[in-house]
């Protein structure tokens, strides 16, 4: 009897304990025991502060904040409390730095320690989490657990840009919040560049008079050149910029929440706004001067500062200074990227600043320009960052190193001794998409997938013990050239941003992509729950062939490994009682593959993937190129042009590419074959450099060595026709036999005249050779 209870009262634990959803902190603590049973959050509680103070107060109004809007009560918060509470301790804390806290939940009591209040915020935020996201009917429960955590890296960025689009406060401070929740610390504000100056500045008000203004008729969003400023704002159509009100209002709400704003004023390159407002302070002022009404275009001014022109250094010292005195970020971030140097080489000032500093060329006069700001704001207790570029030249003597080309500027920086943030565009460019084109919104090309960002490592193994130390950490940066409104930010930082986070905040051993995507799972509903947009490129799955032994396979794969592929060859959209995906399954004919992930057996909303396959006498038979393809394009490997799969008008996709060379493809039937007709699929996009090859040869043989020609197609489509558009080029003759095919694509070798890349190799893109 007495040993039957006992079972029964285990029994009883376990089940509390199963029922006891697992907790799902992003980032992943250091350290997290879960504990059985739970503290019933609800109206009897009491918060409990240890010490008055600023920082604290505001992390505690922050909590009860919060706690309302998911529960409605209003939490009373005492110095001396009694019964349940939840008490909030400053103390130093061994083993836990500034960021760092210590959690504990019992049934009675919810205890946070921290030496600082950033900790006790990252204590809040955990706690948040094991919360519902919005108010419902649900008990309050947050689970006993014991937490110790601190972050891996102090920098742990997000960048938006505000100048390309603009974004109101309150959407600025919605920004903030979702940084915030995920235990990010540092939002870098791009304030200004080409097409937009957005911070008030008192001293000259045409930055934001004029420069923050445009006719939004700006079709090419690359293409700063193009944007047209509206002096006297009688036309513009666009615009907006922060008043030094707001913005002091955002620092301290960021400040709130932990999160330092590194603002980011872009010299000597990136400024058309501000050229076109002062053009005095660029190189050449006179080859143009704007009147106070009117329209302009970002080209017709001279991109940069005049770096022979103390005036121009006396302009942007007062801007700074105005900056200093609205952000007290250590950082102050400079820009310093893609300086269009032509200005400076045909500039007198320059030229002479370049003599008389005994400088060697325009490189060492970006250098020079670093340099003399990068002591203005050291005698202002301030540090420079600025993108690897400043590393061109000369690296100024204290500046930090933004690495975005790659890794490489951040690893020559790191082992000169400097710091560096890490933002590699792969996978740190927020801007770039996260799922199949064809699902997703319009980004800039390349691929930053959720799991390529959870996968990122900010030390790179180049670094030694010591050098790693200068890698503060990483950022992510979202650029708003395609991105016009807030739904669409929180789409591209949505899921990817939380994953960063657990890059940034947890240890690099606790990092495991299945745990990651399971704990994501609740804050994807969350998302739902509070109408944030979020992409489930992360759940799309990739319909792929396979040449094996002849035959061709398909499959079906998606990053995340929870979930179930379902499918259907019939061309209905599939659902969970659908073919169930277990490994890669043969093709036969013709047919129409839609391929959708389930999770916990319900299918991800959206879309599902789709991939037509047409088969011919010459799919899954062994191809050899003359020359080999591009590695730029590898497409679905080595036998794309017998995968059943046609290239569409998407270039980044199906096709094989020719850099000024032909394509000559051999295929082997493997036996003698009887056949009418033979064609070769191909791609004309002028804008992208790619035409139609000038004609294309097809011949047969049976022995591999003997060919006879069959035909030769030449191409009717003029190269000045802009539209992108695919063309089959075919032979067609009397059925015979042949066991070999030889095609060949003679490349139109260099770009037309009258197109940019005139005279130089032209692209010649490939796709499918049928045999029928
Ligand atoms: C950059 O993407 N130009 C920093
Ligand atoms: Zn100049």
């Amino acid at each position: 009897m007495k040993q039957g209870f006992m079972i029964s009262v285990c029994v009883w634990i376990a089940c509390v304990l199963n029922a006891q959803p697992r907790v799902h902190i992003i980032p992943q603590p250091a350290d997290l025991q879960q504990r059985e049973g739970a503290f019933l959050l609800d109206q009897s509680v009491q918060v409990k502060a240890s010490v008055a103070g600023k920082e604290i107060a505001d992390v505690v109004r922050y909590f009860t904040a919060a706690v309302k809007q998911v529960s409605g009560y209003a939490l009373p918060v005492k110095t001396t409390a009694t019964g349940k509470r939840i008490r909030f301790n400053i103390t130093a804390t061994e083993g836990i730095g500034a960021e760092g806290y210590r959690l504990s939940v019992t049934p009675s009591q919810v205890d946070i320690r921290a030496s600082k209040p950033a900790g006790l915020f990252y204590a809040v935020q955990s706690l948040l989490q094991t919360l519902p996201a919005i108010r419902t009917n649900q008990v309050l429960q947050i689970p006993c657990m014991e937490i110790t955590d601190e972050p891996r890296f102090k920098w742990r960025g997000m960048m938006l840009d505000v100048s390309r689009h603009f974004f109101s406060p309150e959407l600025v401070k919605e920004f903030i919040d979702l940084l915030a929740a995920y235990k990010m610390n540092t939002f870098h504000w791009h304030l200004v560049d080409g097409a937009g100056w957005r911070i008030e500045i008192k001293k000259y008000p045409k930055l934001t008079g004029l420069a923050a203004w445009r006719v939004d008729d700006w079709g090419k969003p690359w293409d700063w050149s193009q944007i047209r400023f509206n002096a006297d704002r009688s036309k513009a159509t666009y615009g907006g910029f922060y008043t030094q009100e707001q913005i002091k209002e955002i620092v301290a709400y960021a400040a709130a929440r932990q999160v330092t704003i590194v603002p980011e004023i872009e010299m000597p390159g990136h400024s058309e706004a501000a050229m076109a407002a002062y053009p005095e302070y660029s190189c050449l002022p006179q080859k143009r001067s704007f009147k106070d009404t009117g329209d302009f275009y970002g080209k017709d001014v001279h991109p940069n500062y005049c770096a022979g022109n103390d005036a121009a250094f006396g302009f942007l010292q007062d801007v700074l200074t105005e900056v200093m005195a609205l952000f007290p970020s250590t950082y102050i971030h400079v820009g310093g990227d893609e300086v269009d140097k032509s200005s400076w080489k045909h500039c007198e000032l320059c030229q002479r600043r370049i003599k008389k500093e005994g400088l060697k060329n325009e490189d060492e006069l970006q250098s020079y320009f670093i340099h003399r700001i990068e002591k203005f704001l050291i005698a202002h207790k301030r540090k420079l960052i600025g993108w690897d570029e400043i590393l061109e030249g000369g690296l100024a003597p204290q500046a930090t190193v933004m690495s975005w080309r790659g890794e490489s500027g951040g690893i020559k920086a790191a082992q000169m001794d400097h710091d560096v943030v890490m933002s590699p565009t792969g996978p740190l460019y927020f801007d770039y998409y996260q799922g199949d084109p064809e699902t997703e919104p319009l980004a800039f090309g390349g691929f930053n997938t959720l799991k390529r960002v959870y996968h990122y490592e900010p030390i790179p193994a180049e670094l030694d013990k010591d050098q790693a130390k200068h890698v503060l950490g990483a950022q992510a940066n979202l650029w708003t050239e395609q991105i016009s409104s807030y739904e669409h930010v929180e789409y591209m930082i949505l899921p990817r941003m939380p994953a960063l986070a657990e890059v940034l905040w947890s240890t690099k051993d606790a990092r495991n992509w299945k745990d990651f995507n399971q704990r994501l799972q609740p804050h994807l509903v969350g998302f739902e729950q509070k109408g944030l947009h979020y992409s489930k490129g992360n759940f799309k799955v990739d319909i792929k062939p396979q040449v094996v032994d002849g035959k061709l396979l398909v499959s079906l794969e998606t990053e995340n490994e929870d979930g179930t592929i379902f499918y259907t060859t019939d061309g209905t959209d599939p659902g969970t009682g659908s073919l169930r995906y277990e490994k890669p399954f043969e093709i036969k004919g013709a047919l129409t593959v839609k391929a959708a992930l389930a999770i916990h057996n319900s299918m991800v909303r959206g879309r599902p993937a789709q991939q037509s396959f047409t088969l011919n006498k010459a799919t899954g038979r062994p191809l050899q190129y003359a020359t080999p393809y591009s590695k730029y394009y590898p497409a679905n490997g080595p036998s794309t042009l017998v995968d059943g799969i046609r290239g569409t008008t998407d270039a980044g996709k199906q096709w094989h590419a020719f850099n000024g060379s032909d394509m000559v493809a051999t295929i082997d039937l493997g036996q003698r074959t009887t056949a009418g007709s033979i064609t070769l699929g191909c791609l004309q996009s002028y804008g992208q450099w790619i035409f139609f090859p000038q004609w294309v040869k097809f011949e047969v043989s049976e022995d591999g060595k003997q060919f006879t020609e069959m035909a030769t197609v030449k191409n009717t489509v003029p190269v000045a026709d802009k539209a992108p558009q695919t063309k089959d080029f075919t032979a067609r003759f009397e059925p015979r036999s042949f066991r070999y095919v030889r095609v060949t694509a003679k490349n139109l070798g260099q770009c037309p005249k009258g197109h940019p890349g005139e005279g130089q190799a032209a692209w010649l893109f490939c796709d499918e050779i049928m045999v029928e």
